[in-house]
């Protein structure tokens, strides 16, 4: 559910029309609407009301200080996977005993950082990074507090390349394994305080079984542990729930949480979630201008100013986002449809928002919205072809803010140099 609706022939975003922050910001530009964040924290928030929780939002899915900000305000925790995660949860006032730190790739700078912040938990991915940790706490005479992230070989039935939990991933430790380094652990690092058990299986899931698959064997798992004298008092399942893009139909949250807590009862944990997805992709859009449009004998080409550089979903993973006229034309146009493969102006065939997609005749100057766009859009934009970045914009009620302004060419070489 968001708040991207038409009124009339208009879409707007809340109660701003979608073409007026077009006209005053430019284009390409992402909107984000600020009660749609807010509503899908609270979904969360209310499912899981009756246990102990904590949600965590997964800070790579949409990264803007705004969003960040919006999400501390209603209480959220974060998910972070770098220091630059960590340096921006900070900067939008998250609190860092809210903080989960995620990835396989941890830098001991990254390490050390986050151990001065102090956050939550390290959600530690493979035995060299324990004692990593556990090296670096020494130096600066801390505990580390450590979940380590299982493999649960579930297949979460996703993309393969956002599939995490099945043994030929690289995430997480083997289940095996695993015990034998929280066992390790407890007799020999010192720095470490083991306090929870991690996974998170995959992302886009569009059913409940492979969730629930996975908490079965973390739960026998926990129960292990807890024989052998480690309190876990900490389960984090990670983040993976899905939206709709096209004809999809996920769980909702309390349809998910339901489930959950149904398969946690009586183990005496704090739940944490790292939702990403779920909470800012359908609380986002990107707005493209008609440049040109082009008839060949195979194909319409409808030629717009966003491109792969700034929303790259479909171009890596062949995914679908519906793109719709943010002016519907008038009823006397017959309302008839072309298909056409809606295409940057990037010089690589790849470089498509959509294809084959069904819309209304469209012109020059004329506006379309990207839906579903505010999950992993801007953040996974880049500069290629040195196309600045495009805007984004935070829709409030009735008003708007710019909260990242659009990139100059000064910004495309900012700390270059010219050699002599
Ligand atoms: N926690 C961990 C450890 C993760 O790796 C991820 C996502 C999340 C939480 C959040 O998952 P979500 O709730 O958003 O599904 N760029 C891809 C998605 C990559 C997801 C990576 N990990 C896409 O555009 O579909």
């Amino acid at each position: 559910m968001d708040y991207f609706n038409y009124k009339g022939k208009n879409l707007y975003a809340e109660e701003v029309p979608v073409s007026r922050i077009a006209k005053e910001v430019g284009t390409p530009v992402y909107i984000y609407s600020k009660r749609t964040l807010n509503r899908h924290l609270a979904a969360y928030g209310d499912a899981f009301a009756s246990v102990p929780h904590l949600i965590c939002y997964s800070v790579k899915a949409n990264s803007n200080l705004s969003v960040l900000s919006t999400f501390v305000k209603g209480g959220s925790g974060f998910d972070i996977v770098s220091g630059g995660e960590l340096f921006r949860a900070l900067k939008a006032g998250g609190d860092p005993k809210k903080i989960v730190f995620s990835g396989v790739g941890k830098r001991d700078d990254e390490i050390e950082y986050a151990l001065n912040a102090g956050i939550l938990l390290f959600n530690v991915e493979s035995g060299d990074e324990l004692r990593a940790i556990n090296r670096i706490a020494k130096r600066l005479k801390k505990k580390a507090p450590v979940s380590i992230r299982i493999n649960p070989d579930v297949d979460p039935k996703t993309h393969p390349y956002i599939s995490t939990g099945l043994k030929k991933n690289k995430f997480g430790i083997e289940t095996k394994e695993a015990f034998k380094e929280y066992i390790n652990a407890k007799a020999k690092l010192k720095n470490i305080e083991l306090l929870g058990v991690d996974c998170h299986i995959g992302s886009q899931l569009t059913e409940i079984g492979p969730f629930v698959d996975a908490v079965r064997k973390i739960k026998r798992f926990i129960k292990r542990l807890r024989k052998e004298g480690i309190d876990i008092k900490y389960l984090d399942l990670g983040g993976g729930l899905g939206i709709r893009y096209d004809t999809e139909e996920p769980p909702h949250p309390t349809e998910y949480a339901e489930a959950i807590i149904e398969e946690t009862k009586g183990l005496d944990v704090t739940l944490i979630f790292e939702p990403g997805r779920s909470m800012a992709g359908n609380a986002g859009i990107l707005v493209t201008s008609v440049t040109y449009t082009k008839k060949g004998s195979k194909k319409n080409f409808v030629i717009v100013d966003a491109a792969m550089n700034d929303l790259t979903r479909p171009a890596l993973y062949g995914a679908y986002h519906a793109i719709e006229p943010v002016r519907m034309p008038p009823v006397s146009s017959g309302g008839e449809l072309v298909k056409a493969d809606i295409v940057g102006p990037i010089c690589e065939t790849g470089d498509f928002l959509g294809q084959d997609i069904r819309i209304p005749p469209v012109k020059n100057g004329d506006l379309l919205a990207v839906k579903s766009a505010g999950a992993y859009g801007f953040t996974m934009a880049s500069n290629y072809n040195s196309r600045p970045r495009s805007a984004e914009v935070m829709a409030d009620g009735k008003e708007f803010k710019i909260i990242r302004k659009r990139e100059e060419y000064k910004d495309l070489i900012r700390g270059e140099k010219i050699v002599k």
